[in-house]
C-alpha cells in the first residue's frame, strides 16, 4: 500500500504533481475561465462580499496565510487569516457579507469546526476547502470546494497542503473574475500558469538528492531557522512546522523583515538558516531586501541554505547550499518552494531514527479542542 516507498510520507510527497493536477481538473475551461459552479454560492452573493476570513489549524493555517495574499491582491477584498482556536474566543466581527473559508484536510478538526459554527451563527457564509468527502466540516458549511489529494495517511501533511493552496488560488481567482477587478489579464495568465504547476512540482522532485544529502549532514544539529517574506513567510513557517513534527528539532520560521527586531540575536557560527527567496522578477524590492538579509546572517557565521528561482545569480554567492526551484508567478511560488522543505524534514527525521509516518505525540486528525 506504500507503493514501493518506505513511508507513506515519501509516497505522498511523490504524489503531489498528480494531486495538484487532479485538484485543477474540470475547474478551468479551455478559454481560461474558472468553472466553480460546485461552490454553489451565487455570483450575486460573492459580488457583495465585503470581508473574507480564513480559519484553519497547523499546516492548513499556513495555506490560509498564503491565500490572504492572493485574495487581497486579486479581489481587493480585505482578508484576514486566523488560527481557528483563537478566532472564536475574541468575539470576531462577522455579518452576512462576510465570507468565511474553513480549510481542513480531514474535515474533522474540532477547532476549525467550532470556528465555522460560530461564524454561521453570526450569519456569515462558510465555504469549506476540504480533502475528505462527506466529513463534518463540509457538511456543516454552506459550500465546499474539495481538494483532490486522495487519502493522506502520514500524519505530517504534504500533498493536502499543496492542494489546499491550489483550491485557495482557485477561489481567489474566481472571486476576482466574478467581481471583475483591474487584474483581469493577470488573472487569465495566472490561470494558465497554474496548469503548468504540476510539471514544475515534478521537476522539483527530480532534483531532491542534494537536499536529502544536506539533511543527513545536519542530523546532529539542535536548531534550524527559516526565513521568508511575503508568501515566502508562511512557507518558512511550514518548513519549520514539518521539522518540529518530524525531526523533533527546534525549528522556527520568521518573517525576514523582522530579523533586526530580535531573531538576528540567534545567529551564531554554523547555525543552519533556510531562506526562501522571492523571484527577482515581480516584487523585486523584496528580493533585494532578502539578499541583504542573507549577507547579514552569513557575515555572522550562519550556514545559509537558500531556496531561489533557477538562474537567480544574485543570491548564489551567498548560499552555502543553493536549492533551485522553477520560475513561477510570485503568488504561486509556495507550490514549488515548499516541496524541498518537506523532503528536508522527512530525510532529517529518517537520519535521526524517528518514526516518519507517526511522529510522537501527534494524531492525524485532532477531534478535541
Ligand atoms: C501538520 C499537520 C497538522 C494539520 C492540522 C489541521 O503536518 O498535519 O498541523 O495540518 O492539524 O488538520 P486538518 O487539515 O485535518 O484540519
Amino acid at each position: 500500500e506504500k507503493g514501493g516507498y518506505d513511508y507513506f510520507m515519501l509516497k505522498e510527497i511523490a504524489e503531489q504533481p498528480k494531486a495538484v493536477a487532479d485538484t485543477l481538473l474540470g475547474r478551468i475551461d479551455l478559454a481560461g475561465n474558472l468553472c466553480l459552479d460546485e461552490v454553489r454560492i451565487p455570483a450575486s452573493v460573492l459580488r457583495e462580499v465585503s470581508k473574507v476570513v480564513i480559519v484553519a489549524c497547523g499546516t492548513a493555517y499556513h495555506a490560509g496565510m498564503i491565500a490572504k495574499y492572493a485574495i487581497e491582491h486579486w479581489t481587493r477584498i480585505p482578508c484576514e487569516t486566523e488560527l481557528a482556536s483563537e478566532f472564536r474566543y475574541r468575539d470576531p466581527i462577522l455579518d452576512q457579507r462576510t465570507l468565511v473559508i474553513a480549510i481542513s484536510q480531514s474535515g474533522e478538526t474540532m477547532d476549525t469546526l467550532m470556528a465555522l459554527r460560530h461564524a454561521r451563527e453570526q450569519g456569515a457564509k462558510v465555504l469549506a476547502i476540504c480533502n475528505t468527502n462527506g466529513s463534518t466540516i463540509p457538511r456543516e458549511s454552506d459550500a465546499v470546494l474539495y481538494t483532490h489529494a486522495g487519502p493522506e495517511v502520514a500524519v505530517a501533511s504534504t500533498k493536502a497542503f499543496l492542494t489546499q493552496l491550489v483550491a485557495c488560488y482557485l477561489v481567489a481567482l474566481y472571486l476576482g473574475q466574478v467581481r471583475g477587478t483591474k487584474w483581469g489579464d493577470e488573472i487569465l495568465s495566472v490561470i494558465r500558469e497554474l496548469s503548468e504547476i504540476a510539471t514544475q512540482v515534478d521537476q522539483v522532485l527530480e532534483t531532491m538528492e542534494p537536499v536529502r544529502e544536506l539533511a543527513r549532514s545536519l542530523a546532529d544539529k539542535n536548531t534550524v531557522l527559516f526565513l521568508g517574506r511575503h508568501v515566502g513567510y508562511p512557507v518558512a513557517l511550514e518548513g519549520a512546522l514539518k521539522l518540529k513534527e518530524l525531526a523533533y528539532m527546534h525549528a522556527e520560521g520568521f518573517a525576514a523583515g523582522e530579523l533586526k527586531h530580535g531573531p538576528i540575536a540567534l545567529i551564531e557560527q554554523d547555525v543552519p538558516v533556510v531562506v526562501v527567496v522571492p523571484s527577482p522578477r515581480g516584487r523585486s524590492v523584496l528580493h533585494d531586501k532578502i539578499v541583504s538579509n542573507i549577507q547579514e546572517i552569513r557575515a555572522r557565521g550562519a550556514r545559509t541554505i537558500v531556496i531561489a528561482e533557477r538562474g537567480d545569480e544574485t543570491v548564489a554567492p551567498y548560499a552555502d547550499h543553493l536549492i533551485e526551484i522553477p520560475a513561477t508567478p510570485t503568488l504561486l511560488q509556495p507550490l514549488v518552494a515548499t516541496v524541498p522543505l518537506q523532503v528536508f524534514a522527512c530525510e532529517l527525521a529518517t537520519a535521526r531514527g524517528n518514526e516518519v509516518d507517526q511522529p510522537r505525540n501527534l494524531a492525524k486528525s485532532v477531534t478535541v479542542e
